[in-house]
């Protein structure tokens, strides 16, 4: 029993890697995300925000893009130009595939802490699933803040807190040719909702709309298909994804 314990242990074990490192190789997968109930639950709140978003003639910026899932809903709505950054050029190799459009399309490699851009050059932003990879959130909002004029939108999602507090990581898989692919964490860090606010406040953000979208129903049929009901049973009713809906003062 004790030896079958660590061998379950031992293949449990997963790496942590800096989001860097970690998302050049998880991008050639990120896109399967059939069994994504985090996912899921995000884009049931973020998507109808996004959409509800007049972008025509606006300037439209993805800070952290990456594959470019929902930087993709942005194209074909008449923006005068949309750009993506990202600081893995593997995430943002396969963005660009998306990106057959009219419209002035850009990807950069660029951190979300330091912009390549002049102040107040976009009319909308979003920013998601990726302020929780910056151990700090002063930069990267005081830099969205600042690239983005008066009145702008930004809209922002984000892993929830209680996520962490649960102990949940976000581990993916490196498949491998000749046996059992490889699990790796990506570095992230806890910032609770009044962090997100406060620093929100102090960059001249209004925060019109919070979503918490949580494990309920919808999310059923994913828990089914990988076989963990047990936590859809304990955590149903938890927040999994905070959603922000701001505006530039
Ligand atoms: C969970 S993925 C989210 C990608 C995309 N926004 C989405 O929602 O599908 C996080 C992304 O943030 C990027 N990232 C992490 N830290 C970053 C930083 N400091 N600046 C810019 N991008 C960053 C990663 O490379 C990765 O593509």
């Amino acid at each position: 029993m004790l030896i079958e314990r660590i061998l379950h242990r031992l293949h449990n074990r997963v790496r942590t890697l800096e989001p860097h490192p970690a998302y050049q190789a998880w991008a050639s997968t990120y896109d399967q995300r059939e069994n994504n109930a985090l996912l899921y639950a995000e884009e049931r709140a973020f998507i109808p925000l996004l959409d509800s978003v007049n972008l025509r003639d606006k300037n439209v910026i993805d800070f952290g893009c990456g594959t470019g899932r929902h930087l993709s809903r942005c194209l074909g709505r008449n923006a005068l130009s949309i750009t993506g950054i990202d600081i893995s050029r593997e995430m943002l190799a396969r963005a660009l595939h998306k990106a057959s459009t009219s419209e002035r399309f850009m990807l950069l490699e660029a951190s979300i802490d330091s912009l390549p851009f002049r102040d107040a050059c976009f009319d909308v932003g979003i920013a998601t699933l990726v302020l929780s990879h910056c151990a700090r959130l002063e930069a990267p909002i005081a830099e969205m803040s600042r690239v983005l004029r008066h009145g702008a939108t930004l809209l922002v999602s984000d892993w929830h807190p209680e996520n962490d507090r649960r102990g949940w990581r976000r581990i993916f898989e490196v498949p491998s040719a000749d046996g059992p692919g490889v699990r790796y964490s990506v570095q992230s860090y806890s910032h609770s909702l009044s962090e997100y606010r406060d620093q929100f406040l102090k960059c001249g953000f209004l925060v019109e709309d919070v979503h918490e979208p949580m494990i309920d129903e919808s999310l059923e049929p994913i828990f089914k298909r990988t076989n963990m009901m047990h936590v859809y049973h304990q955590y149903h009713g938890s927040p999994v994804v905070a959603v922000f809906a701001l505006r530039k003062t």
